[in-house]
């Protein structure tokens, strides 16, 4: 039995356990994914027994710990090194643990599903936060011409423009001077989904183009921003359903060098569909 998990507080309605079941299936895989959930004091201790105890092979991480991740890990590839987190680690045969972070190319991927041209675009990202972080260099990868940062605490959104600036052309904006967006896309990568107050991008910015409106955080329910997004005549709205599914493809791939078909997953989950 191949042994894997997904490790986060909380964990219990990650949709992981099904996706990678349904992944394992495609292959006849006899794969065991179960959701741990694990404190924040004991992390460390506690991934490094089910590693050594062979309780585990592989493992994904989600939040809080994809920064711990990060520094557990004996390997980084360079994407995960690049966004400083780690989302997927598996246990070499040498016994090493390699931490990888599949998050950002399954935004990418889910992108170029959905015919979204990247090649010589402009991005507005919202958030400065770990989601944020994730996708920058997997973007200008796939050709983003631009991608412009705003946050609600603004030396943040400076802070991460200055460390991606070397990969590509990455700005920072103050949310104060926002008042004409020539974006092709807007991301939104804050962890405020529903909240008290509206999204923090004000419902009176100008658009000089069409553009598509994408929330990493998926929901059954509109997000905030996909509200706002709507009220902006976003010409498509997208949660991150897609992205979780393709970053699950990405980790199961890792670990299997197996690429499964995501198409059946979306099938599955049809309520999560935008
Ligand atoms: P994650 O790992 O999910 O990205 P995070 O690192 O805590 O979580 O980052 C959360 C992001 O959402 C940040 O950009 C945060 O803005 P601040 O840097 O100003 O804290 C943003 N965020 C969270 N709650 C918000 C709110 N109510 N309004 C606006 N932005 C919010």
């Amino acid at each position: 039995e191949l042994k894997y998990a997904v490790i986060g507080n909380p964990v219990e309605h990650s949709l992981s356990p099904t996706i990678h079941s349904l992944f394992a299936k495609q292959f006849n895989l006899n794969l065991s994914y179960k959701p741990i959930k694990l404190q924040i004091d004991s992390f460390n201790q506690e991934l490094l027994y089910l590693f050594k105890t062979n309780r585990l092979h592989g493992c994904n991480i989600t939040a809080p710990f994809k920064v711990k991740a990060f520094e557990f890990v004996d390997e980084l590839t360079e994407r995960a090194q690049i966004a400083k987190s780690v989302n997927t680690i598996k246990k070499l045969n040498c016994g090493r643990l390699l931490g990888d972070n599949t998050d950002g190319f399954g935004l990418t991927n889910d992108l170029i599903n959905k015919h979204i041209e990247l090649t010589n675009k402009n991005i507005l990202l919202v958030g400065s936060g770990g989601a944020s972080r994730g996708i920058i260099f997997p973007l200008l990868m796939q050709g983003v011409k631009k991608i412009s940062i705003v946050n609600r605490t603004e030396h943040k959104a400076r802070e991460l423009a200055k460390e991606f600036t070397p990969y590509g052309e990455v700005e920072s904006l103050s949310l104060n001077n926002l008042q004409v967006v020539n974006s092709d896309i807007v991301i939104n990568g804050t962890s405020a989904t529903f909240s008290q107050d509206n999204f923090i991008l004000s419902s009176s910015l100008k658009f000089t183009k069409n553009f598509t409106g994408y929330d990493l955080n998926y929901n059954e329910k509109k997000s905030d921003f996909i509200c706002w997004s709507e009220q902006m005549k976003a010409c498509e709205n997208y949660n991150g359903f897609g992205m979780l599914v393709e970053q699950a493809a990405l980790s199961f791939q890792l670990w299997f060098n197996q690429t499964p078909n995501t198409k059946a997953i979306f099938d599955h989950f049809r309520i999560f569909k935008s």
